[in-house]
């Protein structure tokens, strides 16, 4: 029998003075990748804010693994548009916290968090404080303690938004690598097109404030991606074709 998708979002609609969002739908699949792009001021970081359970909507239903969840509070990774490493902690101690919250056992907490900057080569950064990282370079901590948290289905809140161009590209290879290696279900919010056909499985258009879906886009690259996809006709045509959508 054919699994069905681990997230189902259902009409979903939110209203402050105003309709921020308005009768979203979407899904994702286990293990995959789906971008959601849309003006700045739309309400993508509203409808994680949704999603995670941190504002109640209005109106529509979440699904997760087919069950609808109403308290959703814990059931996310969600990394926040705003940088959140605490600069008195170390990066260990960081990622640890990740862990901590997440209620693991003491003793366990410490290794599972060594292991993680191991897998994920930032070890020799271990006893490190954020403010002597480069901007990069603590985005991946973030990262890690967001996956430390909680790694079932991931919210990244324009992760790398702030970031130059070279070093963006360095972390969409870093982030693609630790998908492939934990098998993540992962959304993305970005301005950046390119961005989000270059990591995406899927990519959801959304529609100024109040925010709606346009179109969902359908990225048929082949895995793993290149640097060098960037430049070929395929991705040029989607590319367009999402910026007509825009
Ligand atoms: N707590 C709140 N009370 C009232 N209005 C809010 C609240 N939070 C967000 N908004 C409004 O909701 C709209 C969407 O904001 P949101 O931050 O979700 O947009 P966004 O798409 O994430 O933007 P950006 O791409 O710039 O991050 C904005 O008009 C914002 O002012
Ligand atoms: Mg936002």
């Amino acid at each position: 029998m054919k699994k069905g998708p681990k997230l189902i979002i259902k009409n979903l609609s939110l209203s402050f003075e105003e309709s921020i969002i308005r009768k979203i739908s979407l899904d994702v699949n286990e293990g995959e990748i789906v971008s959601i792009i849309g003006p700045s001021g739309c309400g993508k970081s509203t409808l994680f804010n949704v999603i995670s359970g941190i504002l109640k909507q209005d109106d529509g239903v979440i699904k997760i693994d087919g069950l609808e969840e109403k308290q959703r509070q814990g059931k996310f990774g969600y990394m926040f548009q705003e940088p959140l490493l605490f600069p008195w902690l170390k990066v260990l101690d960081n990622i640890m916290l990740g862990f901590e919250i997440k209620g693991l056992e003491k003793n366990q907490v410490k290794i599972e968090a060594l292991d993680l900057l191991k897998k994920f080569n930032l070890f020799e950064y271990s006893n490190f404080y954020p403010n002597n990282l480069s901007g990069g370079m603590k985005q991946k901590v973030a990262l890690l303690r967001t996956i430390a948290f909680n790694s079932n289905i991931l919210l990244l809140d324009e992760p790398f938004g702030s970031l130059d161009a070279i070093t963006r590209s360095s972390l969409h290879l870093y982030l693609l690598e630790i998908w492939k290696k934990l098998k993540l279900s992962i959304i993305f919010t970005t301005h950046d097109i390119r961005e989000a056909i270059f990591l995406s499985d899927r990519v959801y258009v959304l529609s100024k404030k109040p925010a709606n879906v346009v179109d969902c886009i359908k990225i048929n690259l082949p895995r793993p991606r290149k640097i060098a996809d960037l430049t070929s006709p395929k991705f040029v045509e989607m590319e367009k074709k999402l910026m007509s959508l825009l």
